[in-house]
């Protein structure tokens, strides 16, 4: 009998008639969205396919790439967890960024992220509110290059979508080619 293997940092985000979260709405931004499914399912990827769905999109918990010391240690003193209990809304949103961006040297990237973006500095005042969580899906043949995931309490819910509009506007997004808006409600 064979049994099934967890790959290493690895998670598929299941969306069908089943799971922890229920989706509210599934929304483009910029190109194509997937398509609508009553639920999602975060699971560990195994080796063994055991969960099917409409569609499933993968990602991979990864070391980071833009945050400095100062910045990692700031974030590490207010942030939030996942699973909190008042955190009853999440969001999923798939990012796929430019050949131009990934052509770019690693201080280049840091430079629009951080310097022209401030894409931290605007985070870290929506925390702890929100609950973030970062999977990277470039380097495993996926259709994103990452997969971000929100938890917040519904009170905050309209800072969560300010905050989204914020980051639109940025250097950063120039490079946005392909992103949709998954909203879910815990199930
Ligand atoms: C990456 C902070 C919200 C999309 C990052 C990184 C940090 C960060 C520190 C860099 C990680 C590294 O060093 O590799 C925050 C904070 C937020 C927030 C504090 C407040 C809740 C958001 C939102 C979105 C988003 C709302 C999407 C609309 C991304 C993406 C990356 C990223 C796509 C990867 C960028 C890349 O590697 O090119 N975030 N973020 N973030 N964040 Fe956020």
């Amino acid at each position: 009998l064979q049994s099934a293997n967890q790959l290493k940092n690895t998670f598929d985000f299941v969306a069908g008639e089943t799971g922890t979260w229920k989706i509210t709405k599934i929304s483009p931004f910029i190109g194509e969205a997937m398509a609508l499914a009553p639920f999602l399912n975060i699971v560990p990827t195994t080796d063994f396919n055991t969960i099917s769905g409409k569609w499933t999109l993968r990602g991979q918990t990864s070391n980071l790439r833009y945050t400095t010391q100062e910045e990692k240690a700031a974030m590490d003193a207010v942030q939030a967890g996942l699973g909190r209990p008042e955190a009853t809304m999440a969001a999923l949103i798939p990012i796929k960024k430019s050949d131009e961006w990934w052509m770019l040297a690693q201080d280049q990237r840091r430079a629009i992220f951080a310097d022209k973006s401030d894409h931290t500095k605007v985070g870290m005042h929506y925390l702890p509110g929100v609950a973030r969580k970062l999977y990277h899906s470039r380097d495993i043949g996926e259709p994103f290059d990452f997969l971000t995931w929100f938890e917040y309490a519904p009170q905050h819910s309209d800072e969560f979508e300010e905050l989204v509009g914020k980051l639109r506007k940025t250097e950063e997004w120039k490079y946005v080619t392909r992103e949709f808006d998954i909203r879910l409600v815990r199930a």
